[in-house]
């Protein structure tokens, strides 16, 4: 290949002298740049028709200059300059330019894409940021108050924490606190619930990957949540449901302090809290072989059960008035109080889904009240009534046909699953899989049923 065409493919201005600083090459964006053509200086000293270049000193001291401003006739332009070796002997010089108008563009679109990349820092730390700490737990039972004595303990300990208790008790409240009450507060709190995604995609998850990892992999390869919540902490939600492929890895995380992305090679350290919950009981399935026993001791340093709402039924008044205040101030519709009768109606209720059902009834409850006091027909309906209670066999009150009992049976049924369940999309969705029906179905039934 002719090494002018090479030269003139080269994006960069090129001038190369000999050792004795005669002008051997120079290729046709050295032209463009500084308006200098071949014939002008192929062959003549360069002092001679460029007495202020100092591409002759680099012969001399053999040093590299780089982004050395220069401004000829008019043209302004950044130089880099080099000496070539053959050996350990300079044979010539070469200096690469750039217009300048080139380099203010370039740093233009640098500055712009750091911009881009603080704006994105911004969001995933906004998205990542625990929101409740010690002050927005609820609550004066002894139980209670001992199980928020420990966490504040474990908060300032490096430790892992395990979080057990029944659903809506407020494990992932502890968990938001605990991390806000440690020394890396400011830093990431990432959740994963681990039965929310299938296995496959769980690892990867976790772990990220390396460029071209597995087919079907982003280009750039992936992130994953240990290094995301690296200095932070790491919220594994519904532990009891990790593989046993992954329980093994999450101990070598544990114990070595390092993840290796899917595809990498190398080892990296990461320094991320690990933080755990499960409704379920990990000691049986430690018993069942279905958790690794040596990761259940690893994680249960710290060990918090909160107990069910129903067994700390004296914080319901405290729970559901301050509930009651921070949802109608959401929704902006002034003060609201409620009603002894009300109170007494959520004291005698049995709450299988907690904390979040009575928010859950509270919130509706809002939606139906259209005066500053909540009544006990204000609340859901079977809370309204105690309806609840009546389906043991004492109490029986035969449907008028077995498709007003069946439909009423379909009511009360997605009634205490939706309790049960998040409010938002992600609590609907969940509903609808324990009830086996599409999210579609559901809302169908939602509406005929007023839910
Ligand atoms: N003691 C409490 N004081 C104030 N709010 C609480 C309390 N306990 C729970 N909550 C609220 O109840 C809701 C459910 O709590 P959270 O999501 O932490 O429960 P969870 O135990 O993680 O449930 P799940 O097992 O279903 O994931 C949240 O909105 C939380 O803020
Ligand atoms: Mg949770």
């Amino acid at each position: 290949m002719n090494g002018h065409a090479i030269l003139d493919a080269i994006q960069d201005g090129i001038l190369v002298i000999d050792k004795q600083g005669i002008v051997k090459k120079i290729n046709n964006e050295y032209t463009r740049i500084t308006g200098v053509c071949a014939q002008d200086i192929i062959g003549k000293p360069l002092l001679e028709v460029r007495p202020e270049a100092q591409l002759v000193s680099t012969l001399k001291d053999k040093s590299v200059r780089v982004g050395v401003y220069r401004k000829v006739n008019g043209r302004e332009y950044l130089v880099d300059m080099a000496p070539i070796f053959d050996g350990d002997q300079v044979v010539g010089a070469v200096s690469i330019c750039k217009g300048k108008q080139e380099v203010l563009d370039l740093t233009k679109t640098i500055e712009q894409q750091k911009q881009q990349i603080q704006w994105l820092q911004q969001k995933v730390e906004a998205s990542f940021q625990a929101a409740h700490h010690f002050e927005s737990i609820i609550g004066y039972n002894q139980g209670l108050k001992e199980v928020t004595a420990i966490a504040r303990k474990a908060a300032t300990a490096p430790f892992p924490v395990l979080i057990t208790g029944e659903s809506g008790t407020g494990k992932e409240l502890f968990a938001q606190a605990i991390h806000r009450g440690g020394k890396n507060a400011s830093q990431p709190f990432v959740p994963i619930n681990c039965a929310a995604i299938p296995t496959d995609l769980l690892e990867s998850e976790l772990f990220g990957y390396e460029t071209g990892a597995f087919t079907g992999a982003q280009k750039n390869g992936k992130l994953g949540l240990f290094e995301l919540a690296d200095n932070g902490t790491l919220f594994l939600d519904e532990i009891g449901e990790l593989p046993l492929s992954l329980q093994s890895k999450l101990l070598r995380v544990l114990q070595e302090g390092t993840i290796r992305r899917l595809g990498a090679l190398k080892e990296k350290r990461v320094c991320t809290r690990i933080i755990a919950a499960t409704n379920q009981n990990l000691a049986d399935l430690v018993s069942k072989g279905l958790f690794r026993e040596d990761l259940y001791y690893r994680l249960c340093v710290f060990q918090l059960h909160i107990p069910p709402l129903r067994e700390r039924k004296e914080d319901i008044p405290l729970l559901a008035k301050t509930l009651l205040a921070s949802q109608s101030d959401a929704k902006a519709v002034g003060q609201v109080n409620i009603s002894d009768e009300a109170l007494e109606r959520l004291k005698h209720y049995h709450w299988p889904g907690n904390v979040r059902e009575l928010k859950n009834a509270l919130q509706f409850a809002l939606c139906m009240m259209d005066e500053p006091v909540l009544h006990p027909s204000h609340l859901p309906p079977h809370l309204a009534t105690d309806q609840w209670q009546r389906s043991t066999p004492m109490s029986f009150t035969p449907p008028t046909s077995l498709k007003a009992g069946l439909e009423e049976a379909e009511r009360q049924l997605i009634t205490n699953v939706l309790a049960n369940c998040d409010n938002h999309l992600e609590g609907k969705k969940q509903a609808a899989k324990r009830l086996n029906i599409s999210l579609a179905t559901l809302y169908n039934k939602m509406k005929k049923h007023r839910l």
